[in-house]
């Protein structure tokens, strides 16, 4: 078990609401949140309902007793706690390390507030310097968004499975595209906005101006960034 992502969990456990509906992201960071979580639930310190944000979310929520609720029930949630793989300077964000963007981003956008725990390797001055950007692509459009995302001057590669032969398959029965920028991202914004406008582009794992707080582990405990 890592400390580093205990203590970033840790963190963002004491600013949750005490009762209420809120989104459970994705990743090794929440899964050690959602544990932290389900203790709090066991001792009746808080009465939370969480929307999953993905398969494992939802098992994780099943693993630790958090009651589940939905976007249909809560359409607005007051606050999510996620992961990510890139953080820049203006707490821009890249996701989908672990495909599970596009709920991610539903469920992040129902929120009132997008806490991020996250250790101090995430951190970098611009997205798309340490990891690629995924895409969550409809898969009879695939050759055509990589040809159309090939004349951005990106390079594309289909995201493959480890333990099945072929594409890794989203939650949703999509496909992942990984991009690889020449350059760091200068516009986040301005760069999703770009690829959705790509049809067949169902979301970006780019998360330009959602995220209010990231709170990093370290060794010896978390610091708290804001925008
Ligand atoms: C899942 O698709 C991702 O967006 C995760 O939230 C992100 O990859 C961070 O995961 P870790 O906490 O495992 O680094």
């Amino acid at each position: 078990m890592s400390y580093v992502k205990l203590n970033a969990a840790k963190s963002a456990i004491e600013v949750i609401p005490k009762r209420g509906a809120m989104g459970l992201g994705s990743g090794s960071t929440v899964a050690i949140f959602a544990k932290e979580l389900g203790q709090r639930i066991a001792s009746g310190e808080v009465e939370v309902a969480v929307v999953p944000s993905s398969y494992q979310a939802y098992q994780l929520a099943i693993d630790y007793n958090i009651p589940l609720t939905n976007l249909d029930i809560n359409p607005e949630l007051l606050l999510t706690v996620d992961g990510a793989d890139e953080i820049d300077k203006k707490l821009n964000l890249t996701k989908g390390g672990g495909g599970a963007l596009f709920r991610e981003k539903i469920v992040a956008s129902a929120s009132k507030k997008l806490i991020i725990i996250a250790d101090e390797s995430k951190l970098v001055n611009h997205l798309g310097t340490k990891s690629q950007i995924p895409v969550e692509v409809f898969p009879f459009s695939l050759g055509m968004v990589q040809r159309k995302i090939k004349q951005m001057g990106v390079e594309s590669t289909v995201r493959q499975a480890t333990k099945k032969m072929g594409p890794v398959v989203t939650d949703n029965g999509n496909f992942i595209l990984d991009l690889k920028f020449p350059k760091p991202i200068l516009t986040p914004s301005q760069v999703a906005t770009d690829l959705k406008l790509i049809p067949g582009v169902i979301e970006t794992g780019i998360f330009a101006g959602m995220a209010d707080e990231v709170h990093i582990g370290t060794e010896d405990g978390a610091y708290v960034l804001k925008r």
